[in-house]
């Protein structure tokens, strides 16, 4: 793989987290560590491996402890591997993963909203009960020396509240980072940015978190709108992103059974998006064809 220089694109694939986590067909651990190996194979920085989160709201995913296990021995050099993590109680899975696996998790991620309704939906507590719970999260992620990623949802719009506004996603994102998030995570939850939206709300984080160094964009491609995003967000100098193989990842608020949404921005997206703007990358092309051609497998139950 070529060297990941400062101004080339930087990926965090999310293929296994939010890739699977509404997936309706449970998908065994085995067929999970088999994409994981794909996935180590297409060259990006970091993997979203699962969620430290209850199992009864997202069942797909309660195996994240044994899933972390299996892939232990796998690791590629210089691969992050991430997990989400709500409040102390994930705080603590993840860390016994640590302490089992000689500190094989390297960040750990917390989440939040810019909407009221769906960080409610989603986590059970307002905003603010989200950032008080994370106070303990984060103190204890730096003092195990790991990285903190800091997410905040609907940053363009929430699919019960409407269109959100970029001050009230600068709030939260100012907390976060002032909380010692390293990084900002904007997620476009229900895909409805476009190009104008995603730079208002970069903007306005940008000048309350001092640029936009460490800012993540998170793109779901509902309405094909993520490939303008990306190229809009690149012009404003991001250039971390978060993706899956083959657009996994269905928005559970958009689309119906038969007919569902597309889901997380698909690499190939990105990259049309990315290369055009004459952004370098480290992604082998093959063996990304090979995990998307495995990925929609899994997802297809074939
Ligand atoms: P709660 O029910 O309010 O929590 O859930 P609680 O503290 O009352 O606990 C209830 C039960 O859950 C208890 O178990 C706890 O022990 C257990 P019981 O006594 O009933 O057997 N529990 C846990 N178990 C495992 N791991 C934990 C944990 N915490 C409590 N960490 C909670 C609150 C936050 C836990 C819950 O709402 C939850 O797990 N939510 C998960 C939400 C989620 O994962 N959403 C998807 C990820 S976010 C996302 O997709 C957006 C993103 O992609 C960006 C974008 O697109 O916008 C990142
Ligand atoms: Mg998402």
């Amino acid at each position: 793989m070529p060297p990941h220089g400062p101004q080339s694109l930087r990926i965090t694939d999310v293929s296994l987290r939010d890739g699977l986590q509404n997936e309706p067909r449970p998908i065994s651990k085995a067929d999970k560590f088999a994409l994981a190996l794909a996935l180590h194979e297409i060259g990006v920085q970091e993997l979203e491996v699962s969620s430290f989160v209850s199992a009864k709201w997202v069942p797909q995913l309660g195996d994240a402890a044994d899933l972390f296990a299996m892939l232990a021995a796998r690791k590629p050099k210089g691969m992050v591997y991430s997990a989400l993590v709500p409040n102390m109680r994930g705080m603590e899975g993840l860390l016994a993963v640590n302490q089992a696996h000689a500190g094989l998790i390297d960040k750990a991620s917390v989440f939040t909203a810019a909407s009221e309704t769906f960080a409610q939906r989603n986590t059970n507590a307002s905003i603010a009960e989200t950032l008080q719970r994370f106070e303990p999260v984060v103190e204890s992620a730096k003092a195990h020396g790991l990285q903190i990623r800091g997410y905040v949802s609907t940053v363009v719009a929430c699919p019960f509240e409407g269109a959100i506004s970029p001050t009230a996603v600068a709030a939260v994102a100012e907390r976060l980072h002032s909380m010692g998030c390293d990084e900002i995570d904007l997620g476009d939850t229900i895909g409805a940015a476009n190009a104008e939206s995603i730079r208002a709300v970069i903007d306005a984080v940008a000048a309350r978190i001092g640029g936009t160094g460490k800012i993540v964009i998170h793109l779901h491609d509902t309405f094909g709108r993520a490939g303008e995003c990306v190229r809009a967000a690149i012009a404003r100098g991001v250039h971390s992103f978060d993706a899956t193989v083959a657009g996994l990842g269905g928005c559970p608020y958009a689309g119906t059974p038969e007919n569902p949404a597309p889901g997380n921005i698909d690499t190939r997206t990105l990259l049309q998006a990315s290369r055009s703007a004459g952004v370098l990358d480290t992604i082998v092309d093959a063996a990304l064809e090979r995990a998307a051609t495995l990925a929609q497998r899994l997802v297809r139950g074939a």
